[in-house]
């Protein structure tokens, strides 16, 4: 061989080592590629944002059963992990737990929870651990849910006369269900949490109820910012988005702080410690004990709005962290797991013999793993007690002229953390003492 052969193979030796670094890394990337779960085609910038329907758990249902119960989507340019099987959910949940526990940043939540100082919106990080550890002692604890058995009685006799009266006075007349659980709720809330009544108070209730309302939209609202990092926040700027979390934020934050100050006046009177109370007596120990506290008035104030929301940190059934949300409405409507999905039989759960305490990945209505419901005992405490009374003292029948058939179970569509009814639940109450 002469020297100018020699020299024309040169550069390809000396580029040897470099494509085969090249091949193995594209294999390296093609077989990550290949160990990601299947994803519905997705369109340049948006993603798969379009296949979101007003009903994104409905929408994602669907997608799931073509997809599979793992399904990658890319909202905008976030890739989102979705979870639909019970299985995949005890994989995500039990077995990669800790990997998938923080929250997503949401912008909207990040301004109404005092940049994500609440237990229910803080990224999984040792704070999220502290945080959480005292909440569970000091808050959702036992002891505590005991504590308030006088407001739930309270509240529950009141509505239970407010039915009576109506059941004796227009006896075929409805009652607006949906309506007065939701009051009942918010009374119970509103009284656990800030030791106060709006009866009685200068609080106006429907006022109280459009803030809160409010503040659950533009929390749960599209935002571009989240989807379209870097320049995103300029579109929820013009369209006006911005603004109106700020204003959310400004009549949340005056509230919480009139409500503290009270708490604060020497001459106040209270039955029990309401949260504020606690709150305040935790800070106030800290002080003590170390000069100064960690727990600072706008933990309190994240910790007083996370009441009204953290039990829907999912989105309409949805549950999520920073790589995935898992839609427990779809695992609870799984026919693999449930006879007859879709049908309303509580007689299901009668033959039930698991134990509340066992989590259990085909009924997700509390999540699961680190981040699963800490305020689950005081959720189910106050809606059994209203459950029993409202079976046990009347009897339900639809109002005249209607058939069980017509009863509306669609979800109301629209962007906002919860998922309620479309229509209200009417329906026309029967003293049992009238038998
Ligand atoms: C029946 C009523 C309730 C239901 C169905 C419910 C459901 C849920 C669900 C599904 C989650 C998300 C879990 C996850 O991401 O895996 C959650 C979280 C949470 N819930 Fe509840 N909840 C209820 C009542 C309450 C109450 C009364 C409180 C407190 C007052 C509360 C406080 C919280 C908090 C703080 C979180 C966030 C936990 C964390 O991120 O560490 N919940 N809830």
């Amino acid at each position: 061989m002469d020297l100018f052969n020699s020299l024309v193979w040169l550069p390809f030796l000396l580029l040897l080592p470099l494509l085969l670094i090249f091949k193995k890394k594209t294999q390296h990337v093609n077989k990550e590629l290949k160990n990601l779960p299947p994803s519905p085609p997705k369109v340049p910038i948006i993603g798969n944002l379009h296949q979101l329907g007003a009903l994104p758990h409905s929408s994602l249902s669907q997608l799931a059963s073509k997809y599979g119960p793992l399904m990658l989507l890319h909202l905008g340019r976030i890739p989102v992990l979705i979870v639909s099987s019970a299985d995949a959910a005890k994989e995500v949940l039990k077995v990669n737990d800790l990997a998938c526990c923080s929250r997503p940043k949401l912008t909207g939540v990040g301004r109404l929870s005092y940049n994500y100082i609440d237990v229910a919106f803080s990224p999984y990080n040792e704070y999220w651990r502290e945080l959480r550890k005292l909440c569970v002692l000091e808050i959702f604890s036992v002891k505590r849910v005991k504590s308030f058995r006088f407001v739930r009685e309270d509240e529950v006799g009141s509505l239970m006369d407010f039915i009576s009266q109506s059941a004796s006075s227009s006896p075929t007349d409805p009652v607006n269900l949906t309506e007065k659980v939701f009051a009942f709720s918010g009374s119970i809330i509103f009284r656990t949490a800030y030791g106060k009544s709006f009866r009685g108070s200068e609080f106006d209730r429907r006022k109280f109820y459009e803030l809160i309302h409010d503040a659950e939209t533009v929390a749960g609202a599209f935002c571009y910012d989240e989807c379209f990092p870097g320049f995103g926040w300029i579109v929820d700027w013009i369209s006006g988005h911005k603004g109106r979390v700020d204003r959310v934020f400004r009549k949340l934050d005056t509230l919480f702080q009139q409500l503290i100050e009270d708490h604060r006046k020497p001459e106040r009177t209270k039955h029990e410690d309401d949260i504020i109370d606690v709150m305040l007596g935790i800070q106030k120990k800290q002080i003590e004990e170390h000069g100064h506290a960690w727990i600072t008035k706008n933990h309190i104030k994240a910790i007083l709005l996370g009441f009204w929301s953290s039990g829907d940190v999912r989105s309409g059934g949805v549950s999520s962290t920073t790589n995935g949300s898992v839609n427990a409405w779809a695992i609870g409507r799984d026919p693999k797991y449930w006879k007859n999905p879709e049908e309303f039989s509580p007689d299901r759960f009668i033959e039930d013999t698991m134990d509340s305490k066992v989590q259990r990945f085909e009924l997700l209505s509390f999540g699961g793993g680190r981040r699963g419901c800490p305020g689950m005992y005081m959720g189910t405490v106050a809606s059994e007690h209203l459950l029993a009374n409202l079976l046990y003292c009347f009897d339900w029948a639809l109002p005249a002229g209607t058939k069980e058939a017509d009863v509306n179970m669609e979800e109301q569509t629209g962007q906002c953390l919860t998922l309620s009814k479309k229509t209200p639940l009417l329906l026309v109450p029967i003293s049992q003492a009238s038998h």
